[in-house]
C-alpha cells in the first residue's frame, strides 16, 4: 500500500518523504501544486526510486485526488500542502484562504468518499494526518507555560487563522463523520531545503551575499525551534501509534529570540566560512520595521508526544543549526536555483 503526501515538494514535506523512503518500503505518492515554494529539486534524489511517484496537482482538485487514492490504494494521507509564510499572508491573504481552508475541505471530502468505500479492514487502518502549526494558539506572555493540546485557539495572522480553520474542519470530520484523523501542531522548523523567505535560510543567503540580515522590531520575539528531521520522526510515530482523533504538539524545547538565532547563525558562519576581511557576519545585522501584529512568543509543550509515543529529540539547537548551515554551504546550486526573479520581487516588496 501507499501513503499520499501533499505539499511534498516544499520544505517539511520533502524532508519527510526523503526520510520516509530511507525507513520504509511502503510507496509514496507526492502531490504538489509546485507554487513558488514547491521545488522538484528537493525530491530529485528520488528520480529513479520505483517507490516514489510525483504528481503535480492541487489538493482542492477532487477528481485528481480521488483518482490517486483509488489508483494507489492509499492507506494514509499526510497533508503538508499549504501557503506557509506569515508575511505573505499579510500582503495577500487570498491564497491562504483558498489552499489552507477550501483546499483542506476538498481534501477531507475526497478522503471521506474514498474511506467510505473501503472494506472494513482497510477502513480501520486508514489515517488522515493533518500538519498544522503552534501559531494557532496565538502569542504567549513570557510567564505563560508552553502551549499544550488543550489550550484554546487564538490565531492572530491571516496565515494562523487559516491554519486554525483547517484544524477545526479536520476535527469536525472526525466528530461528525468518524474519519480517522490525527492533527500535528508543530513549532518553527529549520533544516535543509527551506525556502529563503523564512528567517534562518534568508539570513544564511544574505550573510553569504554581504547583504543586511533583517531583524523585525526589537528582535526579542521568541520562537521554539525544531530541527525538521525530528519533526519527520514525530510524524512517523504519530502515524503509526497515534490515537485516532487526537492532536499532538511537536516542539524543540528550545525557545530563542530572533536576535539570538541570527547571532548563533553568524557565529557558526564565522567559523565555517570566515569573511575575507576578518569581520563577523553579525556586523550585517540590521533592525527593520516590525511585522504587523507580530506574535511575541510561541512555545510548545511536547510532553504528550514524549509520554504517550516515546518520541525524543535527536538534535540540540547547536547541532541542528550547524547541520543546516553546512547543508546550505554545500548546496549553493540549490540556493541559486530557488532565488528566481519572482523571489527578488518578493524581497523587494517585503524589505525595500
Ligand atoms: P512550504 O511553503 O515550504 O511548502 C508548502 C508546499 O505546499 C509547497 O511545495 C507548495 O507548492 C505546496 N502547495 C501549496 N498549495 C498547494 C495546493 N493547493 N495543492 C498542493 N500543493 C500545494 O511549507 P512548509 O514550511 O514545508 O510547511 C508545510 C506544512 O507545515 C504547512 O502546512 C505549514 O503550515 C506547516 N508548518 C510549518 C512550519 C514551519 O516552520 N515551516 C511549522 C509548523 C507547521
Ligand atoms: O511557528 C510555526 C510557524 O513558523 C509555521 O507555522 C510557519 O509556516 C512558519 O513560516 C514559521 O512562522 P514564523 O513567522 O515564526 O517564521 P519566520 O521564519 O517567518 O519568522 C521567524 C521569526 O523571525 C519571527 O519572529 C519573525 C522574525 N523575522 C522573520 C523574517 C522573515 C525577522 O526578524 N526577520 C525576517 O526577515
Amino acid at each position: 500500500m501507499t501513503i499520499l503526501v501533499t505539499g511534498a515538494a516544499g520544505f517539511i514535506g520533502s524532508n519527510f518523504v526523503l526520510d520516509w523512503l530511507t525507513q520504509s518500503t511502503e510507496e509514496v505518492v507526492s502531490l504538489d501544486l509546485l507554487t513558488y515554494a514547491g521545488n522538484l529539486q528537493n525530491l530529485s534524489s528520488l528520480n529513479k526510486n520505483p517507490h516514489h511517484h510525483f504528481v503535480k496537482g492541487n489538493i482542492g482538485d477532487r477528481n485528481l485526488v480521488s483518482e490517486l487514492l483509488k489508483k494507489y490504494q492509499v492507506r494514509a494521507i499526510v497533508n503538508f500542502a499549504a501557503e506557509s509564510h506569515v508575511d505573505r499572508s499579510i500582503h495577500e491573504p487570498k491564497d491562504f484562504i483558498e489552499t489552507n481552508i477550501v483546499g483542506a475541505y476538498n481534501l477531507l471530502e475526497s478522503a471521506r468518499n474514498y474511506w467510505n468505500g473501503l472494506d472494513q479492514n482497510l477502513k480501520q487502518d486508514f489515517r488522515f494526518l493533518h500538519i498544522s502549526s503552534d501559531e494557532v494558539y496565538g502569542s504567549l506572555d513570557f510567564t505563560d507555560p508552553p502551549s499544550n493540546e488543550k489550550d484554546p485557539y487564538k490565531p492572530n495572522s491571516p496565515y494562523s487563522a487559516s491554519k486554525a480553520a483547517s484544524d477545526h474542519l479536520v476535527r469536525a470530520w472526525f466528530q461528525t463523520y468518524t474519519l480517522p484523523i490525527l492533527t500535528v501542531n508543530s513549532a518553527n522548523n529549520y533544516g535543509p531545503y527551506q525556502f529563503p523567505e523564512k528567517l534562518i535560510p534568508l539570513c544564511i543567503l544574505n550573510a553569504l551575499n554581504g547583504k543586511p540580515l533583517p531583524i523585525y522590531g526589537d528582535g526579542q520575539q521568541i520562537r521554539d525551534w525544531l530541527y525538521v528531521k525530528d519533526h519527520s520522526a514525530a510524524i512517523r510515530e504519530i502515524l503509526k501509534h497515534g490515537q485516532i482523533g487526537e492532536t499532538y504538539n511537536v516542539g524543540g524545547w528550545n525557545e530563542k529570540t530572533s536576535l539570538e538565532v541570527v547571532e548563533t547563525l553568524c557565529a557558526i558562519l564565522d567559523e565555517l566560512k570566515p569573511k575575507s576581511d576578518g569581520k563577523s557576519y553579525a556586523d550585517q545585522i540590521t533592525f527593520v520595521k516590525d511585522r504587523p501584529g507580530h506574535d511575541r512568543r510561541y512555545a510548545i509543550d511536547a510532553s504528550k508526544l514524549e509520554r504517550d509515543l516515546g518520541w525524543r529529540l535527536q538534535e540540540t539547537f547547536e547541532t541542528g543549526l550547524r547541520k543546516t548551515v553546512l547543508w546550505y554551504l554545500e548546496n549553493r546550486a540549490w540556493m541559486n536555483h530557488v532565488v528566481s526573479d519572482q523571489y527578488q520581487d518578493w524581497v523587494q516588496k517585503q524589505y525595500s
